[in-house]
């Protein structure tokens, strides 16, 4: 099995070629993608997988996501992709456990995904609009998944995703 390892920075362009093959080139076009404009994703949550000569196999991001109101912060799991000559080895599986304990230590208290239900139904997601969420645009409301971290995160949770509130900017010294 392929160790699980930090994105690096040079990672970059091949994980944007990997995506285009995974989704489509336009891939960018998703309802998921409004909620990451503009938003770098959580370098400590961004994982690869890579062969012996450094090619990247695989990748898994998240962005961070607030929800509702009540601005509660939340991690939005993907985009996760393997490419298509080392699916079905696992890889896939392990990059997500691999954050979501990773998240879960540095204390992220919730995750959400839009993706099928039978792939993320085993790591524990719940359908996240029976929960009361709601995600910007359209999307499959089967698709919208969440998942506790936290005992308890979702409880009282509910409302739109959106960006993550700006802390905004101190003002330059006169
Ligand atoms: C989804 C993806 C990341 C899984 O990676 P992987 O390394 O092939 O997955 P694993 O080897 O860990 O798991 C394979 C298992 O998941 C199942 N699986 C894969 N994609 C699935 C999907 N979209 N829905 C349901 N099951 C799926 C496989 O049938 C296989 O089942 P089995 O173990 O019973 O044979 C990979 O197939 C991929 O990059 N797909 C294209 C991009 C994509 O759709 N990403 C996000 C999905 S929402």
């Amino acid at each position: 099995m392929y160790p699980i390892l930090p994105e690096r920075l040079a990672d970059a362009a091949q994980i944007d070629s990997l995506l285009d093959l995974a989704f489509g080139s336009d891939r960018t076009r998703k309802t998921v993608y409004r909620l990451r404009e503009g938003v770098p994703h959580i370098k400590s949550l961004a994982f690869v997988v890579r062969d012996e000569d450094g090619v990247v196999l695989g990748s898994i991001r998240y962005w961070p996501v607030t929800i509702g109101e009540a601005a509660t912060p939340a991690v939005m799991l993907g985009p996760v992709a393997v490419h298509p000559d080392y699916q079905g080895q696992g890889i896939g599986r392990a990059l997500i456990r691999h954050s979501l304990y990773a998240a879960t230590r540095l204390n992220h208290g919730l995750c959400i995904l839009v993706g099928d239900k039978p792939y993320y139904e085993p790591f524990g997601f719940v359908n996240a609009a029976d929960r009361g969420l709601e995600m910007p645009g359209w999307v499959e409301r089967e698709r919208f998944q969440a998942m506790e971290l936290a005992a308890g995160a979702l409880q009282g949770v509910g409302g739109l995703v959106g960006k993550p509130v700006k802390t905004g900017r101190k003002k330059a010294a006169a």
